[in-house]
């Protein structure tokens, strides 16, 4: 039988995402859904990262121990992989011995790769290209605030970058309205706009940010400058229009919620008065990797 990878919304049912947020906010309520205290014992998650993190590690790491499972983290440049080691002898060795591999990497196609090897499920823990575990949480934290996200308004505001791709591929699964307000030179691709089109996603560019964020249910934005970008300069000129401040939030509704993935750069992409302000929602966003990983483990892995 094929792994159930989680390797990108696009590629799973909306059924699927929608068991694993229920599981979430079961584990969030405290209630056991499948599998009773323990679902995963006895079982091994090897998370390999090739990039820094605080968040995915720790909710990966203590919901792997919540579940009763064992979490095996793996640096990548203090592995044989950092030493030129394939991806898929990689692959076959732990497909071995764990019974799931969590990796966060830069290149999307070492990603495919490892799941295309794999025997185990392979959980996409953030490529360069998308962050679907991020998603799974924003959602639910958009939810646990709003009621059900169908038909909701939500602004991404500036780079379009791996999570803005996520929430062109959210907005098609879960039938809610995104509209990208980005600069051209870092707009989301053309790739994942044209998929949304094909799959009847309601996705669309906005130029100017005020606009784009008139009457919006929810804004969203990230870092200007993502792991392994190199252009710093160059990206702040481009962006500074782009900042989530007061006055930006005042064109969105009055009740708008703040979303980010973290780590934010104060005062860079958000200011402190909007991510510290009462309609920023991003430390239960935070939280909720705790209960969406958890979903996505015991759904991959059980
Ligand atoms: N949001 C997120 O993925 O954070 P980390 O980089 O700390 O894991
Ligand atoms: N876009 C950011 C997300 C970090 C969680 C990055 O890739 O660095």
């Amino acid at each position: 039988m094929k792994p159930k990878h989680f390797l990108d919304l696009s590629e799973l049912d909306v059924s699927d995402l929608r068991q694993i947020l229920d599981h979430a906010i079961s584990y969030k309520n405290g209630m056991n859904v499948i599998g009773g205290m323990s679902p995963l014992a006895g079982k091994t998650l090897a998370m390999i990262f090739e990039k820094p993190s605080t968040r995915t590690r720790v909710s990966f790491e203590v919901g792997m121990v919540q579940l009763g499972g064992h979490p095996l983290v793996i640096m990548g440049d203090n592995s044989q992989l950092g030493r030129g080691e394939t991806i898929a002898d990689t692959a076959r060795v732990l497909s071995r011995m764990v019974d799931g591999v969590m990796l966060r990497t830069d290149s999307h196609e070492k990603l495919m790769e490892m799941a295309h090897y794999c025997t185990v499920p392979v959980i996409n823990a953030l490529t360069d290209n998308s962050h679907p575990c991020q998603l799974m949480a924003d959602i639910m934290t958009i939810e646990e605030h709003r009621g059900p996200i169908g038909g909701k308004v939500v602004t991404w505001i500036g780079d379009g970058n791996n999570m803005a791709n996520s929430y062109v591929e959210a907005a098609t699964r879960f039938g809610f309205e995104l509209r990208l307000c980005c600069p051209d030179e870092l707009m989301v691709d053309d790739h994942y706009l044209d998929w949304a089109a094909n799959a009847g996603g309601n996705v669309s560019v906005v130029k100017d940010p005020k606009q784009a964020a008139s009457g919006s249910d929810v804004i969203v934005t990230d870092t200007w400058v993502s792991m392994g970008d190199t252009d710093y300069d160059r990206r702040m000129e481009l962006l500074t229009p782009y900042q989530v401040n007061a006055d930006l939030m005042a064109q969105a509704e009055n009740d708008a919620l703040f979303l980010h993935c973290l780590p934010a750069h104060r005062n860079e992409e958000v200011t402190d008065e909007v991510i510290d302000g009462v309609n920023s929602v991003v430390w239960d966003e935070a939280e909720n990797r705790l209960h969406a990983q958890k979903g996505v483990m015991v759904w991959s892995m059980m």
